[in-house]
């Protein structure tokens, strides 16, 4: 038997160690939850993608009675860059949530899986690696690509 290990590398930061367009993008994320539609889980996340052009796009959960007709924030602001801008590699993903109190999550919001999936694939379809923040008031995980959220993935090579 062989046993198979697979690590990922996480930079753990405070905000003032981050480039002053990283602060910008996690400021933009903290801001979109503003504009998120949760009545239903009362749970408010916003995300903010800086392309590769420098262009910044911005998206939050948008909920639905019909409970999985709502889209994550991190899908709705993929999907919207990437039909705007069907050419641009997003180059940082920055992500941040409000719980039902209305207080910035204490450790870094972690994506669902279906989020993770996207975001592999946007990473993979431009061939340039997607930074990705995640905010917490504690401290932001920096984590270098999509691929180090998931890992053992699926994806187009697999069904080759
Ligand atoms: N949600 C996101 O927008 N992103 C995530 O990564 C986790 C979950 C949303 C979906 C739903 O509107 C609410 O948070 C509760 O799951």
């Amino acid at each position: 038997m062989k046993e198979l290990n697979i690590s990922i590398s996480i930079r753990i930061c405070q905000e003032e160690e981050l480039s002053a367009d990283d602060r910008e993008l996690l400021e933009a994320a903290r801001r979109t939850t503003y504009h998120s539609y949760a009545p239903y889980s009362h749970f408010s996340v916003g995300a903010a993608a800086r392309l590769v052009n420098g262009v910044l796009i911005t998206g939050s959960n948008q909920e639905n009675a019909a409970y999985p007709s709502g889209l994550c924030a991190e899908r709705t602001t993929l999907f919207y860059a990437n039909s705007q801008y069907p050419d641009q590699a997003v180059d940082t993903l920055a992500i941040a949530a409000r719980n039902e109190s209305g207080e910035f999550l204490v450790k870094p919001i972690p994506p669902c899986g279906a989020c993770r999936q996207v975001m592999l694939e946007t990473e993979q379809r431009f061939r340039h690696p997607m930074r990705i923040l995640l905010f917490g008031t504690e401290g932001i995980y920096e984590i270098k690509g999509a691929g180090s959220l998931l890992p053992l993935s699926f994806d187009s090579s697999a069904m080759k």
